[in-house]
């Protein structure tokens, strides 16, 4: 995923990320790493959401995910990096860009006052902004998913992606980046959930489990 150039996060010689379980086997530590980031992100569902949007919140739910694998968890990459032809941004930008990109999302009220059709348009819009920045050496895809149901959250919303497939949420994020942001709009109205009933109804009647 890295450029071709020397990568000072990989053990020399592999494409293994170093990391603090001194684990050298890329299959070992994709199982190991499962294992304990879903943990530390079902921990962070049940964590208070945080009052505003902040680049550093970003920082924090990666640091919360990762810090039990690696050193630089929480912390932004020093290395070029990209995935097929996308060239995420270029490491000097990134802290600026990400503040600005969170800053929109305040400045929006995180979308709580819009409509659903008007949420999913702005919540794909800086969500593949965020995406274009890829802050992190890996677990951008965890983190940001995370930070933005925390977004989400604000809206009494949630993104169900397990209704998501792998293939078509990679080839919305490749579209996203080179030409719209449509059918990322389509996988979010798709796995959208509210968390409160609609305005005359009880959870139950909404859920359709009855009363
Ligand atoms: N070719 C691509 N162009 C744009 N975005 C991509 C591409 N491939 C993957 N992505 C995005 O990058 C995420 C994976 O980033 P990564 O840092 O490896 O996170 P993680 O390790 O949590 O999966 C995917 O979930 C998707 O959102
Ligand atoms: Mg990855």
């Amino acid at each position: 995923m890295q450029s071709k150039d020397f990568d000072p996060y990989v053990y020399l010689g592999t494409n293994v990320l170093k990391n603090k379980l001194g684990i050298k086997n890329s299959t070992v530590l994709a199982l190991r790493e499962e294992q304990l980031t879903s943990i530390r992100m079902l921990q962070l569902t049940q964590k208070e959401l945080p009052r505003s949007i902040t680049f550093k919140q970003l920082c924090l739910v990666h640091r919360h995910i990762f810090s039990d694998i690696y050193d630089w968890a929480g912390k932004i990459r020093t290395g070029s990096i990209s995935k097929g032809r996308t060239q995420f941004c270029r490491p000097a930008y990134i802290q600026t860009e990400g503040v600005k990109i969170c800053a929109a999302i305040n400045q929006a009220k995180c979308f709580t006052e819009l409509a659903p059709e008007e949420f999913i348009k702005r919540f794909a819009h800086s969500f593949n902004e965020m995406n274009v920045l890829h802050p992190f050496r890996d677990g951008n895809g965890r983190a940001t998913r995370a930070f933005f149901n925390q977004i989400a959250a604000k809206a009494n919303y949630q993104i169900n992606y397990i209704k998501i497939g792998r293939d078509e949420w990679i080839d919305a994020c490749i579209q996203g980046y080179w030409l719209t942001t449509n059918a990322l709009e389509e996988l979010f109205a798709k796995a959208l959930v509210r968390l409160v009933p609609a305005p005359g109804l009880t959870l139950n009647q909404e859920l359709n489990f009855g009363d």
